[in-house]
C-alpha cells in the first residue's frame, strides 16, 4: 500500500513513480530509520497510542527487519517501496499486521528523513575522525624516523628556506587536525532530535520529546518543528569540512607527485600504491595520488551542489530536500574510501633522505640567515638583505653558494662580515636560528612531534568515547 493513495482517483504515471523513488540510494539509512522508529514506538506507547503488546510487536518486528537486511540483500530489492520509509512500513505490516500501520501515527516522514540524516552523518563523522587520526598518527610515526633530515621549504614553488623533513609533515597534520576540530563542531550543532517535530508544525500527539531525544544519544530534541523539518544545513556544513579535508588530501597528493618526479627525487612510489604505463614500459605513475587530487574536486562540487539546492526553498518540507541525499552520501564515501588510502601510502612511501638533505644544501637557502648575521652584528636590516643579495649575484656568476665565497670577498661589500659568517650559513645554523614555537629548529621539531603525538592521543580517546 502506498503511504498516501486515499485522496488519489488515479495511478500514478509509472514513469514518474520510479523516477521520484528514493529507496535506491536512501535504503543505506535503514539502520538509522528503524533506531528512530523504535525511540518513536516508545514514545507512542507512552502517549497511550500503543498497548504494551502492540509495542512489543513493532519492535520486534524492526529489529527482524534489521537482521534480514543484514543477511541479505534481495531483501532490500524492493521495487514498491517509495523511500525507506515507506520500506519499512511495508515490511512491518507484512511481518506483523495491521499493528504495524500504527507505528506511523503522529509522526511524518519530514522529521524522520531530517533525523534519519542527522544520525548518518553524525556516524560518518565518528569515522572520518578515526580515519584521520590514524592518518595523522602514521605521518606523526614518519615524522620521527626522518629525524633531523633536512629537505628545502619552497616559496613560490622556488626553494626558500631549509627546514626538517619532519617539519614539513607536521603541516599537514595541523591541517587534519582542524579538519577534525571542524568536524566535531559540526556534530555538536547537529546532535539535536527533529523527531516530534511532524510534517511542520509539531506532533499531533503529547509525544516525550526529551526522552525520544535521549534514546537516540542527542543531546535535546530541535526547538523549532518548522526549522527541523527544512534545515539541511548540518549537511552543508559537513561537506564543506569534506572539502577542506579533501583540499588538503588534494594539497598533499600534489606535493608528492611533484616529489615523486624525477626533477625533485624526493620520494620513491610505493609499488601497491602506483600503476604502470600501458605503452611505456619503464613508467611508474602517481595513479592514486592524482586520483585524489581529482575526486577532491568533486567533494567541492557536491559542497557547492548542496547550497544551490538549498538556495531559494521556502520553508518547510520541501521534496527538492530529497536530493540533498546523494550529494552526501557521495562525498562521505569519497572521504572514507581515500583516507585509509592515504595513511597506506603514508606508511608504504619511500623518503628518499640523502637527495632530499642534498638539495637542502644548494640554491642560496641560506641567505636569510647571512643576512641574519649582519643585523645581528647591528646591520639595519634592509641594508643587510642588499649586501647578501649582491654576495647571491657573485655567487651566482660563479656558479657556486654564498658559503664558497672567501670572506675577503665579502669584506668588500660591507666590514660585517666577520670571521664566524660562514659557520652562521651551515645548514646546522641556519636550522638551529629558526628557534621560535612553531619554528623548525630541531628542538621544536622534536617538541612539536610530542605535542602532536598528545593530541592525536586525546582525539583517540574521544572517538572511542563517543563509539
Ligand atoms: N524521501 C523523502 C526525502 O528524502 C522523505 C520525505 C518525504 N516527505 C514528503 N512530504 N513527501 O525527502
Amino acid at each position: 500500500m502506498k503511504m498516501w493513495s486515499g485522496r488519489f482517483r488515479q495511478p500514478l504515471h509509472p514513469g514518474f513513480d520510479r523516477w521520484q523513488r528514493s529507496f535506491d540510494f536512501d535504503r543505506r539509512l535503514l539502520r538509522y530509520e528503524l533506531e528512530a522508529s523504535g525511540a518513536h514506538a516508545r514514545a507512542l506507547k507512552n502517549a497511550g497510542i500503543l498497548s504494551a503488546d502492540e509495542l512489543i510487536a513493532i519492535l520486534q518486528g524492526l529489529e527482524q527487519i534489521g537482521e534480514r537486511a543484514a543477511v541479505s540483500t534481495p531483501f532490500l530489492d524492493d521495487a514498491e517501496a517509495e523511500d525507506v520509509h515507506h520500506f519499512v512500513e511495508k515490511q512491518l505490516a507484512a511481518l506483523i499486521g495491521d499493528v504495524g500501520y500504527k507505528l506511523h501515527s503522529g509522526r511524518s516522514r519530514n522529521e524522520q528523513i531530517a533525523t534519519d540524516l542527522r544520525l548518518y552523518v553524525r556516524a560518518a563523522i565518528d569515522h572520518l575522525r578515526q580515519e584521520i587520526s590514524e592518518l595523522c598518527g602514521a605521518i606523526i610515526d614518519r615524522a620521527e624516523q626522518a629525524r633531523n633530515t633536512p629537505m628545502p621549504a619552497y616559496t613560490h614553488l622556488q626553494k626558500a628556506e631549509p627546514v626538517l623533513v619532519a617539519h614539513w609533515m607536521l603541516a599537514y597534520v595541523e591541517m587534519f587536525l582542524r579538519d577534525v576540530e571542524r568536524l566535531a563542531d559540526c556534530r555538536k550543532r547537529l546532535n539535536a532530535c527533529p523527531l516530534g517535530s511532524g510534517a511542520v508544525a509539531g506532533a499531533t500527539l503529547p509525544l516525550d520529546r526529551a526522552l525520544i531525544a535521549q534514546s537516540l544519544g542527542f543531546d535535546e530534541p530541535t526547538a523549532n518543528s518548522i526549522d527541523a523539518t527544512s534545515d539541511r544545513d548540518f549537511a552543508i556544513e559537513f561537506v564543506n569540512a569534506l572539502s577542506l579535508l579533501a583540499i588538503h588530501v588534494s594539497r598533499w597528493a600534489e606535493e608528492m607527485i611533484l616529489f615523486s618526479s624525477q626533477e625533485y627525487g624526493f620520494v620513491g612510489l610505493p609499488e601497491a600504491y602506483s600503476t604502470g604505463s600501458s605503452a611505456m614500459p619503464q613508467k611508474k605513475n602517481p595513479d592514486l595520488l592524482e586520483l585524489m587530487r581529482g575526486k577532491s574536486g568533486r567533494v567541492v562540487g557536491n559542497a557547492t551542489a548542496l547550497l544551490v539546492t538549498m538556495k531559494g526553498l521556502p520553508l518547510a518540507y520541501n521534496k527538492d530536500l530529497q536530493e540533498t541525499q546523494e550529494l552526501l552520501f557521495e562525498p562521505a564515501d569519497n572521504m572514507l574510501q581515500m583516507l585509509p588510502l592515504v595513511t597506506g601510502f603514508m606508511k608504504a612511501v619511500e623518503f628518499r633522505y640523502e637527495t632530499m638533505e642534498q638539495a637542502a644544501h644548494t640554491g642560496f637557502m641560506n641567505a636569510w640567515a647571512g643576512a641574519t648575521y649582519l643585523v645581528k652584528g647591528g646591520v639595519p636590516s634592509r641594508l643587510a638583505h642588499e649586501c647578501i643579495g649582491k654576495a647571491v649575484q657573485i655567487a651566482v656568476r660563479r656558479g657556486c653558494e654564498l658559503e664558497d665565497l672567501p670572506l675577503e670577498e665579502l669584506r668588500k661589500i660591507s666590514p660585517a662580515f666577520g670571521d664566524d659568517f660562514h659557520d652562521s650559513l651551515k645548514l646546522a645554523s641556519v636550522l638551529a636560528i629558526h628557534d621560535v614555537p612553531g619554528g623548525t629548529a630541531p628542538e621544536r621539531v622534536r617538541k612539536a612531534i610530542g605535542v602532536a603525538r598528545n593530541k592525536i592521543q586525546s582525539l583517540r580517546e574521544e572517538v572511542h568515547a563517543h563509539a
